[in-house]
């Protein structure tokens, strides 16, 4: 069985998502859950659903190998960004090649970059008057937002969409393509 980790920094409704949908599909399961905020309810849900977890600082991150010794030991198939705001190091991108993913909540390269992040992006996107928006999964490399694009889906902005009515629409589509693009990439590789 393939083995899957997700880096997540807030609610993690992404990662209970991923989470519930390998625990009934044979290809994978989600082994850990890493989080920069101690406090974050992607926690919560990980208990939940039974799934360990372990928590870390900006600085364990960047400045030791804590983060890497534990993916090291974890040997991940695939790691999983799913609402991780930190950037991700290139020391520990350098041990997983084309084995970390992150999802976007807009058409990249649109509203990417550092400090683009969850409501952030919805409220750029409607106070542009944007025709559409979507999702993006892909390739995380050294830079925020900018690798190889693997997936995107768009829809159709109304003029009254509200950036909390494009935050629920980018979620179902989140919940609906991120396990199924995973799985692809697993069944592939
Ligand atoms: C998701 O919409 C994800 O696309 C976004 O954060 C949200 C996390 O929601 N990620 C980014 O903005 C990355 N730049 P969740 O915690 O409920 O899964």
């Amino acid at each position: 069985m393939k083995r899957i980790v997700i880096f997540a920094s807030g609610s993690g409704s992404n990662a209970e998502n991923i989470i519930k949908y390998f625990q009934k599909n044979k290809l994978a399961k989600v082994t850990l859950v890493l989080s920069n905020k101690s406090a974050a309810n992607v926690l919560v849900r990980a208990k939940k659903l039974s799934v360990p977890s372990k928590t870390f600082n900006k600085s364990e991150l960047i400045n030791s190998d804590r983060i890497a010794n534990i993916l090291r030991n974890e040997s991940p198939d695939l790691v999983v960004l799913a609402g991780f705001l930190l950037k991700f190091p290139k020391t520990i991108l350098k041990d997983f090649p084309n084995k970390v993913i992150n999802i976007h909540p807009a058409l990249l390269p649109k509203y990417g970059g550092k400090g683009m992040y969850g409501m952030l992006v919805h409220e750029s996107v409607v106070k542009n008057k944007e025709s559409e928006t979507g999702i993006t999964i892909h390739y995380v490399n050294e830079n925020y937002d900018e690798g190889t694009i693997l997936f995107q889906k768009s829809f159709q902005l109304s003029e009254n969409d509200t950036s909390e009515s494009v935050a629920n629409k980018i979620h179902e589509l989140e919940y609906e393509f991120f396990p199924k693009v995973i799985e692809e990439i697993l069944d592939k590789g």
